[in-house]
């Protein structure tokens, strides 16, 4: 006998082309009926385009079909709300007291890392201030979607993306828009974004620890924080303030990393504090939480990140923040 875990696992190989994820993997899978040797297929239509709808519907039957002992498909479409259709392990947000520290690179980073070591993920790029997100990992495409919901952008490894940089006709457009407009749309991201069963989201915050960033951790059910800082920094005091604004919104802080720790000198075989001594064991200590992570400062990195490459970048660095981040996880 045929049973529903049979067509799901089989469902599970039809990928959306535009999102690189199956019908599964997006949730969309609402209900299957088996009697005898008829199948109903009940799937949410969210996000899909007219076209892709009917493209869906054609090839959900061919596979029910495939199975030996169905004879007939009949597949139905809902309207779901992508909110209702979001399953997400946990909202990781990367926060900073200012901007330029290297926030957009440690969430990035922290996406490739953790999608290397096998988990579905996604990138919500929250900071309007300064969305770089799709550009450091080469993405330009809008969104695709439909009344119900957008699907992200995918990266070259299968990471999904959305920033308002990649709705916004030119990339300039962002920076005039005021703050409450700003936050509207943040907001509307966690409404409409259709993530599906998701290991891990990542959020790039806007920078600082004013009404944006606030807004945006207020907005959705994150579980935990990372904060990032250089030592050129006033660490204390900037870091401080974004542990305190993390604590006020009971946030957990899932450890501290320390951008442009320091640079390597090959020929010497030397690191130099640049910015001054490191402060990342004591960060560490006063967020009571763990240093995840000390990046040097790598032009090698700076360049695949402008190309759009950062998939690309490999290391000891990379392989530190994946699994002292799962470590945190663990323990949290
Ligand atoms: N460790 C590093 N080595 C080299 N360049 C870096 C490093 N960290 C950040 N950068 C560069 O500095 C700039 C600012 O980094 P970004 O991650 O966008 O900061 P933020 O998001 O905090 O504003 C980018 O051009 C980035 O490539
Ligand atoms: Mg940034």
């Amino acid at each position: 006998m045929t049973d529903s875990k049979q067509i799901i696992e089989k469902l599970d190989s039809l990928v959306i082309p535009t999102a690189g994820r199956s019908i599964v993997g997006l949730n969309l899978v609402r209900n299957i009926d088996v009697a005898d040797s008829k199948v109903n297929i009940k799937l949410a239509s969210t996000g899909l385009m007219p076209k892709l709808q009917d493209w869906v519907k054609k090839r959900t039957e061919e596979i029910a079909g495939s199975l030996d002992e169905i004879n007939e498909v009949s597949v139905e479409f809902e309207d779901v709300k992508a909110k209702e259709l979001n399953n997400i392990g946990s909202v990781i947000a990367v926060m900073s007291g200012k901007g330029g520290v290297g926030k957009s690179l440690v969430s990035g980073l922290v996406a490739v890392a953790l999608k290397r070591s096998g988990h579905e993920v996604g990138i919500l790029d929250a900071d309007i201030t300064g969305p770089s997100i799709p550009k450091m990992f080469g993405i330009n495409l809008p969104p695709t979607g439909n009344e119900s919901g957008i699907l992200p952008v995918l990266t070259k490894s299968g990471i999904g993306v959305m920033s308002i940089n990649l709705i916004l006709p030119n990339e300039d457009e962002a920076v005039i828009w005021r703050g409450p407009l700003i936050a509207g749309a943040i907001k509307q991201f966690g409404d409409d974004v259709l993530w599906g069963n998701l290991d891990y989201l990542i959020i790039d915050l806007p920078p600082g620890t004013a009404d944006a960033p606030l807004t945006v951790l207020q907005s959705f059910p994150v579980s935990g924080v990372i904060v990032v800082f250089t030592p050129q920094d006033l660490v204390d005091m900037i870091v401080r303030k974004a542990l305190n604004m993390a604590a006020k919104m009971d946030k957990k802080v899932l450890g501290v990393v320390e951008n442009m720790s320091y640079l390597y000198v090959p020929e010497i075989d030397k690191k130099i504090e640049i910015f001054g001594k490191s402060r990342g064991e004591q960060m560490a200590k006063t967020a009571k939480a763990p240093l995840l992570g000390q990046i040097p400062i790598d032009p090698e990195m700076a360049k695949l990140c402008d190309e759009g490459k950062i998939e690309q970048y490999h290391g000891e660095i990379i392989d530190n923040l994946s699994r002292n981040l799962l470590k945190a996880l663990k323990t949290g």
